[in-house]
């Protein structure tokens, strides 16, 4: 599937990132472990050097406490980095930004303490994995540290079935935190297929729109998603962790405290010598 697929749709979902809660964004348990995994990676280093691929504001927020770090934020979509920067709590100081693809974009070689991300590898197909792993890889300096929230099916991953959630989420009423459960179980956790569609999603809602609360959880998906986004969600996590040891080591790892923790981790990798 081609990259334009996994990647302009974040200009919509840009807009509306406000509208989902924890899960989508970190919480702050997750930031006080990718500070934990920060001060791991620069320690030593007077004037580290971090990447960070996307543009999220908590890890933005997090790494301008530090104004000795300079930060380079990496985008694709130039709507994504203007939304997600008004979203931060202070302006950033220290960033430079650039739009451009995590799989082509010029980086340099050996630079970066860290290298930043928060779920980023379920945002490039399956098929681009290695190239986006490798990449990042040849940007960092022999001693540096991937440092990324990953949500994939991992053996301890409950896959529910539809109904079950369409069911309980009925006696829900929608929130922004009902809904982003909600939303995500749905589209990433109800099925076994290795990719997952905003496609799949619309068409279980719009089969269910009699039962209570389904057409305003319906409304809310069609506000912030079009259809036809894929995300790489779907295939065990020993593929994914199969990719990643070609070229790091797992140093660290620690659970997500959201709805989201059976399926995403924290993980502080580290450059393969
Ligand atoms: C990091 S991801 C996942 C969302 C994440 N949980 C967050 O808090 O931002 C979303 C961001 O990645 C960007 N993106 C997706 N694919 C990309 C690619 N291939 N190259 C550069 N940016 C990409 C999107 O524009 C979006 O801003």
């Amino acid at each position: 599937m081609s990259q334009e697929v996994y990647a302009a749709p974040w200009k919509k979902i840009a807009e509306g990132w406000q509208k989902l809660g924890i899960g989508n964004h970190p919480s702050p348990h997750d930031v006080d472990v990718y500070r934990r995994f920060l001060m791991d990676a620069v320690r030593g280093e007077d004037r580290p050097n971090v990447l960070l691929l996307g543009a999220t504001p908590e890890i933005r927020d997090m790494l301008a406490e530090y104004p000795e770090i300079e930060v380079t934020v990496l985008d694709v979509n130039g709507e994504a980095i203007r939304a997600m920067t008004s979203f931060m709590k202070e302006k950033p100081v220290n960033e430079k930004q650039a739009v451009g693809d995590w799989l082509f974009f010029p980086l340099p070689e050996y630079t970066y303490d860290a290298v930043f991300g928060d779920q980023i590898s379920t945002n490039v197909s399956f098929e681009n994995l290695d190239t986006l792993y490798r990449r990042i890889r040849a940007a960092l300096k022999p001693s540096g540290y991937l440092i990324t929230r990953i949500t994939s099916h991992f053996p301890d991953t409950r896959i529910y079935a539809p109904e079950e959630l369409i069911e309980k989420f009925s006696r829900i009423p929608p929130s922004k935190e009902s809904f982003t459960e909600f939303w995500n179980l749905l589209t990433f956790f109800s099925h076994r297929n290795p990719v997952s569609t905003t496609d799949s999603t619309f068409e279980l809602l719009e089969a269910h729109l009699d039962v209570s609360h389904m057409k305003e959880y319906y409304a809310m998906t069609a506000e912030i998603f079009s259809r036809g986004k894929p995300w790489n969600i779907g295939r065990p996590w020993a593929d994914e962790k199969r990719i990643i040891e070609r070229y790091f080591a797992i140093a660290d790892k620690e659970q997500d405290d959201t709805f989201f923790k059976d399926s995403t981790f924290i993980f502080c990798l580290k450059v393969k010598q």
